[in-house]
């Protein structure tokens, strides 16, 4: 079911796997006609685990098929700031469930440089590997991701961006640094910023699960402000913002969604 409410679109699902087989369709879509307007297709992962099972569908060749992975280039929303080969690590995920299969270049996986000194090195590294790869566009306006995958927390949290901390503030920089949130892995984080994740063409957040109940309600229908639930400050300016929800997650909601 769909539906569009606020400027937001809504897709309701039954369960975790119909949440993961309509968000490939969704990324396929997304890459289609990213190749198709502009000749590539600039994806940033999300992490966690929800987006595993899609990750492992999308790396299936019925699906992985469908994407020019010549023209496509991947990028990360957030990275614990933890080595590549550390389980805790996105990056390590990615690799595991969608990298290891596909034909994708490594020059076209951009991870965040977690060996950098520090999470705030390593943040202002990555940063410059986005001017570098946007080119001049981006020195006065955000990078535009052709899609921004991202999750939810339980606390409202998305990317790194945790209630109540100073990352949620940063506007002047494209990517920053956070201590650790209150959900584990207790590490320091390297996440972009609000103005990079409203300033994609697609924001698609992947939700599933009873635990997500009452974030997702606080954001799409309890107006709770964003130092309390990150995920409210995602509102793309000229871009479409999607929530696949599993009936679990959603189950809270009380508009038609
Ligand atoms: C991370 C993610 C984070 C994630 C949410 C939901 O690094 O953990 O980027 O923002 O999307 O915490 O995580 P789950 O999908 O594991 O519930």
């Amino acid at each position: 079911m769909e539906t569009i409410k606020e400027g937001s679109r809504r897709i309701l699902c039954p369960d975790a796997s119909a949440l993961a087989d309509r968000a490939v369709e969704l990324i396929q879509a997304c890459a289609t006609q990213a190749v198709h307007d502009r000749g590539q297709f600039v994806f940033a992962l999300a992490g966690g685990s929800t987006p595993e099972a899609t990750y492992r569908r999308l790396a299936m060749p019925k699906n992985s098929s469908a994407i020019d992975w010549l023209n496509t280039f991947l990028f990360f929303g957030d990275e614990r700031f933890v080595p590549a080969d550390d389980p805790r690590s996105n990056f390590a995920m990615v690799q595991r469930t969608l990298l290891t299969p596909l034909p994708i270049r490594e020059e076209h996986v951009f991870p965040v440089p977690t060996d950098r000194a520090t999470a705030a090195d390593a943040a202002k590294a990555y940063a410059d590997q986005l001017v570098r790869f946007f080119a001049n566009d981006i020195r006065h306006s955000p990078p535009r991701f052709d899609l921004v995958l991202l999750g939810i927390g339980d606390d409202g949290h998305t990317a790194s961006l945790f209630p109540g901390t100073p990352a949620l503030d940063v506007v002047d920089a494209w990517v920053t640094w956070s201590a650790p949130g209150r959900l584990p892995p207790p590490v320091e984080r390297v996440t972009l910023t609000f103005p990079v994740l409203n300033a994609a063409r697609n924001v698609l957040f992947l939700v599933s699960g009873e635990s997500k109940a009452d974030a997702v309600y606080d954001v799409l229908e309890g107006n709770v402000a964003c130092r309390e639930r990150p995920a409210a400050g995602v509102r793309p300016k000229d871009g479409v913002l999607t929530w696949l929800l599993d009936a679990s997650a959603a189950s809270r909601l009380t508009g038609s969604v």
